[in-house]
């Protein structure tokens, strides 16, 4: 599926490679032919928002991968939330969310979508009864992270999917750090729609922005709560999305009414290198479960560490789901905390000449990440108390480089402390 998931060779040419197309709009054969690409019962590309076929083709392989229905790519992780939030719930709804959430996603629920009058009650801890008390009759999702950013909390996400399935709503995964599925597949464990960052693992090598929808086609529209998706569509002439595609109801709702009027779409040529970064997903990720477990003992034992939080330690809160959920109970990144102060953690960060100081993770290279002045920069302090974002915490997103080079930097960096 990494590999030849979506690629249809070029008939034409005989081509390898998938063919970038640099073009906005395309040429209607006639104007019937137009009038039914428009009223969605003919199939083709009107305008690249909405389609694309180098885009096509990189969504029809995220699609092989997850086993989902239908994917949609869009222009970046934060879009793929907002649009899956907004395709639906509407001013008045809610959604209710696990605690441990990316700083971005955590920024969208408590203030931008609560300015747009759809309240995020995000739960205090993830016990899947805590969430339940949060739902009621104007909930319309259950989210969570497969694994959070950056404590790597991992939710009993069958417990979620089945408080989301008893009430009748969608259980949505943000499954970016599940690195596209290799490391995790939420839908095997009851997920009806994924989301996930694209940037991240599926690109691979920090050279684009994107975002993607997976929808696992295993959710019933037509129960009452959605009738955007099971009812007239006021967009399309009352045209009922459920009726006509079934259970891909939901990402062409996402597509047609979503990224058709919120706009935020791939370039074709970042779609390009998403399709890319897929060929190599699974040999990037193996390499990079190994180096992370190397580069965690290594730091366990090191006199100058306070405490390294990473998921395949059996200290770690989520060890037990970690290793239900995701593949060799692996991650790719995890937490450290060196002893002594905020100054001196700092010195690290800046004594460190292999490892980048950025905010990223699932890149070619290690990535040190200082979540307190960063990505969770915009939290107040209870805030980021409840993010388990300390002063001191550094994110480490282990890269491709030799381990013994990785390790090499940071010991160089702790002489330099
Ligand atoms: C778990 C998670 N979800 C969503 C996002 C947002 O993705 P993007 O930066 O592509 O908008 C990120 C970014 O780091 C993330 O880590």
């Amino acid at each position: 599926m990494l590999i030849h998931g979506g690629l249809n060779p070029q008939e034409a040419t005989g081509a390898r490679g998938l063919a970038i197309y640099p073009t906005a709009a395309y040429r209607f054969e006639s104007c019937d032919y137009a009038a039914g690409l428009f009223e969605l019962s003919q199939p083709g590309n009107i305008y690249t928002r909405l389609q694309n076929p180098t885009t096509s083709a990189y969504e029809a392989r995220v699609a092989a991968i997850y086993g989902g229905v239908g994917a949609l790519a869009v222009s970046s992780g934060m879009s793929a939330v907002l649009l899956a939030i907004t395709s639906l719930a509407k001013a008045g709804d809610n959604i209710v969310a696990a605690p441990y959430l990316y700083g971005g996603t955590y920024n969208l629920y408590r203030i931008s979508l609560r300015n747009l009058g759809i309240d995020v009650r995000i739960a205090p801890d993830e016990d899947p009864q805590t969430l339940e008390s949060l739902i009621d009759e104007r909930t319309k999702a259950v989210y969570c992270e497969s694994m959070g950013n950056p404590t790597c909390a991992v939710p009993d996400m069958e417990a979620l999917a089945a408080v989301a399935a008893k009430a009748g709503i969608p259980f949505i995964v943000d499954n970016t750090f599940g690195a596209g599925g290799y490391l995790c597949n939420p839908f095997e464990f009851g997920a009806n729609i994924i989301v996930d960052s694209a940037t991240k693992w599926i690109n691979g090598h920090g050279t684009a922005m994107g975002g993607i929808i997976v929808d696992g086609g295993n959710f019933n529209w037509d129960n009452g709560k959605f009738p955007q998706i099971a009812g007239p569509d006021e967009g399309y002439h009352g045209l009922d999305l459920h009726k006509t595609f079934g259970n891909a109801a939901f990402i062409v709702k996402c597509r047609v009414d979503g990224l058709r009027d919120l706009g935020c779409c791939p370039s074709p040529f970042d779609a390009y290198l998403m399709l890319l970064g897929l060929e190599t997903l699974s040999l990037r990720v193996q390499r990079q479960i190994e180096s992370t477990r190397a580069l965690a003992e290594y730091l366990a034992n090191h006199p100058m560490v306070e405490s390294v939080s990473y998921v395949g330690f059996p200290s770690h809160p989520s060890y037990a789901n970690a290793r239900k959920y995701f593949r060799e109970g692996g991650a790719a990144v995890f937490t450290l905390t060196l002893k002594g102060t905020l100054e001196t953690t700092v010195k690290f960060v800046e004594s460190l000449k292999l490892a980048a100081h950025m905010t990223m993770v699932g890149d070619s290279i290690t990535v040190v990440t200082h979540p307190a002045s960063t990505t969770h920069k915009q939290l107040s302090g209870a805030d980021l108390e409840k993010a388990g974002v300390t002063p001191t915490l550094l994110r480490i997103s282990v890269g491709l480089e030799d381990v013994r080079d990785i390790i090499d930097d940071f010991e160089q960096a702790m002489k330099a402390v």
